[in-house]
């Protein structure tokens, strides 16, 4: 039997969506106010899930306290109050759209989770706006 254990988070930051390859129009015409060079921030709301079977001797898939510090110590230290362009290595050369982000998340995380578990992440850029990776 196997079940699913959500942790939720959260951090600030901020982006700009940009192709390089692409004219200022070009951006412009995809990412519209995303395109801002100066950069704009969001709320992210990050939910990372773990599935699993029950350990017998603990109860738990996952610890909650071991996720929470794992996301603590892999994504806030790595992703609040950052801007993600320019701070962020892993977007150097990748546009940081909610996507991209959900994908780095989870290549963060998946070294750290036992293998025998899954792992997924959804990404909130807006309350209305979400995306889900698992891998
Ligand atoms: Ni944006």
């Amino acid at each position: 039997m196997k079940i699913k254990v959500s942790r939720r988070a959260h951090f600030n930051a901020a982006h700009r969506l940009y192709n390089p390859k692409w004219s200022f129009e070009q951006n412009e015409e995809v990412f519209g106010k995303c395109n801002n060079p100066n950069f704009h921030g969001h709320n992210y709301e990050l939910i990372v899930s773990v599935t699993g079977e029950i350990d017998p001797e603990t109860g738990f898939v996952i610890d909650t306290k071991v996720l929470k510090d794992l996301i603590k110590s892999e994504v806030e230290e790595a992703l609040d109050h950052k801007n993600l362009n320019v701070e962020v290595p892993e977007f150097k050369e990748l546009n940081p759209t909610a996507e991209h982000i959900a994908v780095v998340i989870w290549n963060k995380l998946r070294p750290h989770i036992d293998t025998d578990k899954e792992l997924e992440v959804t990404l909130y850029e807006t309350p209305r706006n979400f995306v889900t990776y698992g891998g």
